[in-house]
């Protein structure tokens, strides 16, 4: 076999997985092995608990650990950790928070947090025929049968909140679905709501054999396909607000409060009617909220699919954010669909996490979600004021200073001479090499 294929490498120690991986594609180069090991952590015990939080891990990749203080959420303080690696965010969120600490702060609510799950099947009958079944026999045997999995969420206030068959066969031939909508209280729920569906599975096989609703040729006809939760939360929202009078915007945009409103209603406008340009508006909203959920041990890309499927929900991509200006009052939101968990998963078990929920004083995942759409909303309402003024370049650059010096090789004192010497300069990386070259010579 080619020794760079290989059989059974998730059985082979850690040793041996670097060994053959810095052998195979990294030409033996010993650096690698030393590169792995400086971020292996000196507890064993710590590192063991990250090792298994996959497979086949090699290491431990750093993101930097950041927080952003002074929110003001629904009158309560917050500080946010955040992870991420992208320098300007987390300032763009400092930003934000304290610009709207002075300006009465966010206010939020979630609308509800129902969340689905398809059981997907192939059966050549008629939905009427289905739907008979469904009423008189399987609605009641699918609660019944999975009243053990769903017993402690049911303890908990939530379990399933409805079944429903669902007619899918214009979409495909002989193609039908059972959903249900699931509460799953401050889980994010992904096992919970699997193991119902698995469960409904069985039940909608062992029904249909034992059902005088069908003839033989449709029961041999029922085909499960797959059961899976659904990424997809459009009533999963959580809603985050900011708003004020126009005239106490006044702040250092360099324009009036009446222009800054007008200039940014107008930036809100194109993000809602111009494609190429939402895609980018709602990335700068998804930088403040995968950034809380990566630290808040939240699966992030679950989130990021979801809120980008709910931007085409009218059948067009567009804005996540909503704006108004009515009455001289600016109003600024967002609706993010966001389904979060602040028990199980990670939540207990990686140490950063749960010191990320401590922070935010161990929230419900309702409270989660606010706190998640507001980081978004926030983070935009700071990309667009930097955008309709002075342009992203002047802070994105002064951020990005560090990223370029530290390639450069600089030195604490150099780093100290080039923020000074940027104090009143656009930072570009044409200008730093000059002034390196100067420095140096
Ligand atoms: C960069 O990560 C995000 C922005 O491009 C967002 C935006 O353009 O609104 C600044």
């Amino acid at each position: 076999m080619n020794k760079k294929l290989i059989e059974g490498f998730s059985k082979k120690t850690k040793e041996e997985k670097l060994d053959w991986v810095a052998q195979c594609f990294l030409d033996n180069d010993p650096e690698v092995r030393k590169l792995l090991l400086t971020y292996w952590h000196e507890d064993v015990a710590l590192q063991k608990l990250h090792d298994e939080f996959s497979e086949n891990t090699l290491s431990n990749f750093y993101m930097p650990f950041a927080i952003a203080p002074n929110f003001l959420i629904n009158d309560e303080p917050y500080v946010l950790p955040m992870v991420i690696e992208e320098s300007s965010v987390v300032a763009a969120a400092c930003k934000s928070a304290k610009f709207w600490l002075e300006r009465g702060g966010f206010k939020t609510h979630v609308q509800s947090i129902r969340k689905p799950g398809q059981v997907h099947f192939l059966m050549h009958t008629t939905i009427s025929r289905l739907e008979k079944f469904f009423k008189q026999v399987l609605e009641e045997r699918l609660f019944k049968g999975t009243e053990e999995i769903t017993k402690s969420m049911r303890a908990r206030g939530g379990g399933i909140l409805e079944i429903t068959l669902k007619d899918k066969s214009v979409e495909l031939s002989d193609y039908f679905q059972i959903e249900a909508i699931f509460d799953t209280c401050d889980a994010m729920g992904a096992n919970f709501i699997n193991s119902c569906l698995e469960q409904f599975t069985q039940i909608l096989k062992w029904e249909v054999a034992a059902s005088d609703h069908f003839d033989e040729e449709e029961k041999n006809s029922l085909q499960v396909i797959m059961c899976i939760l659904s990424n997809y939360t459009p009533e999963c929202i959580a809603h985050a607000e900011m708003s004020c009078q126009i005239k106490v915007l006044e702040d250092d945009f360099g324009m009036t409060a009446k222009e800054f409103a007008s200039k940014f209603h107008r930036a809100t406008d194109i993000a809602v009617c111009e494609p190429y340009r939402s895609v980018t508006h709602n990335k700068g909203i998804m930088n403040g909220v995968a950034a809380v959920a990566i630290a808040t041990g939240n699966d992030f890309r679950a989130i990021e699919a979801c809120a980008h499927a709910y931007a085409c929900k009218s059948g067009r991509y567009t804005s996540l954010t909503n704006f108004e200006l009515k009455d001289d009052l600016f109003r600024f939101w967002i609706d993010l669909p966001i389904a979060v968990g602040t028990v199980g998963g990670l939540t207990t078990l990686h140490p950063l996490v749960r010191l990320s929920l401590r922070m935010l004083g161990n929230p419900s995942a309702k409270k989660l979600m606010e706190i998640i759409a507001v980081s978004g909303l926030a983070q935009n309402f700071a990309a667009l004021s930097s955008l309709i003024t002075n342009g992203i370049q002047q802070g994105h650059m002064k951020m990005h200073l560090l990223n370029i010096l530290n390639k450069l090789g600089a030195t604490d004192a150099e780093k100290n001479y080039f923020v000074n010497f940027f104090k009143d300069k656009t930072v570009s990386h044409h200008l730093v090499l000059k002034e390196w070259k100067k420095l140096k010579s």
